[in-house]
């Protein structure tokens, strides 16, 4: 009998993960709020579908989440409906939501409470590394229960590895966002500098992205900022809660984030010209006008 997985969010990469969990022969249980995208999902890839995520982690040997914030991972876990309502003692959950520290050592405290296992995961790769199962996963929580959920990990993704004590998967993650939004930050206003300059993108491109000032951003998006084409799947919104989360953990440990402030402000601007659902490669629409 193949192992019962639960997956909580059928979103942009929540629907990709868990197709690649079911196609790798686990018997998946969905549930998505929307109730429409999960049976989506099953007529895509054969699984099933709970009407809560309680009823999808019936019996389920690891429940997946990837929802919003915070407070959309509360609302899927706890109470009559949540999964933790019927997880048994020795499963396993695993967030894959990008969401606060705190939040990871809360529902780490919550799941030991009765005997369940707990890693924060949040993934790197966006869309395409959801579709392609190239993911970069970050852990918070033990080797063990690690080893325990390895292979379904290799299933999602080119890399995971543990960073720490519960909740140093998401601390790993504000690393992450704080680094590319520096990068994108530099990116737009390079490129809009390039097209008012007249550069040839083409020649550009091709001749920096090979130097010291090379990214992965570079590589992949900078062919559609120059066309002002921003619909890659990581929101504007979900980077300004990302940046918020880093800026809110750097008052307590004492970084300092004052390009992250000035970035973050930028996607404000953005969001203001109607791209809350554009990617976050957007940052070049305040510069250069498209829309
Ligand atoms: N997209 C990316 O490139 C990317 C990359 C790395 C990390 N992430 C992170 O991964 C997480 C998911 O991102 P996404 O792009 O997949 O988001 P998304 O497409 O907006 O999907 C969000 C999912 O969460 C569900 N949801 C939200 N609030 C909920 C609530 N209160 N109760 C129940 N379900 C709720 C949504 O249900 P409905 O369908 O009903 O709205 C949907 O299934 C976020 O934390 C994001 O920051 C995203």
């Amino acid at each position: 009998m193949s192992k019962k997985l639960a997956f909580i969010g059928m979103g942009v990469m929540g629907y990709p993960m868990a197709g690649h969990l079911q196609q790798a022969g686990y018997d998946v249980c969905v549930y998505n709020r929307t109730a429409s995208k999960a049976e989506a999902w099953c007529d895509q890839h054969g699984g099933r579908a709970a009407s809560t995520p309680a009823a999808a982690a019936l019996d389920a040997e690891v429940v997946f989440v990837c929802v919003g914030n915070d407070d959309d991972v509360r609302s899927v876990v706890y109470g009559e409906e949540g999964v933790l309502a019927n997880m048994q003692p020795g499963s396993i959950l695993i967030d894959h939501t990008t969401a606060s520290a705190d939040l990871a050592r809360e529902l780490g405290a919550a799941c030991e409470k009765q005997g369940v296992e707990f890693l924060d995961a949040p993934v790197s790769g966006g869309q395409a590394g959801a579709e392609n199962a190239k993911l970069t996963i970050m852990m918070g929580g033990s080797a063990d229960t690690v080893a325990k959920v390895q292979p379904m990990l290799d299933v999602m993704s080119h890399h995971s590895g543990l960073q720490g004590p519960v909740g140093s998967g998401q601390l790993a993650k504000m690393v992450n966002q704080i680094c590319i939004a520096g990068v994108l930050s530099g990116l737009s206003e390079g490129l809009a500098f390039g097209k008012r300059a007249g550069l040839d993108p083409e020649a550009l491109v091709a001749a920096i992205s090979k130097g010291s000032a090379g990214s992965w951003q570079m590589e992949n998006r900078s062919h559609t900022m120059w066309q002002g084409e921003y619909d890659f799947g990581f929101a504007v919104d979900w980077m300004r809660k990302d940046l918020n989360i880093a800026m809110q953990e750097a008052r307590k440990n004492g970084a300092t984030l004052p390009v992250t402030a000035v970035i973050d402000q930028l996607y404000a601007e953005v969001q203001a010209l109607g791209g809350e659902r554009w990617d976050t490669s957007s940052l070049m629409a305040r510069l250069v006008k498209f829309h």
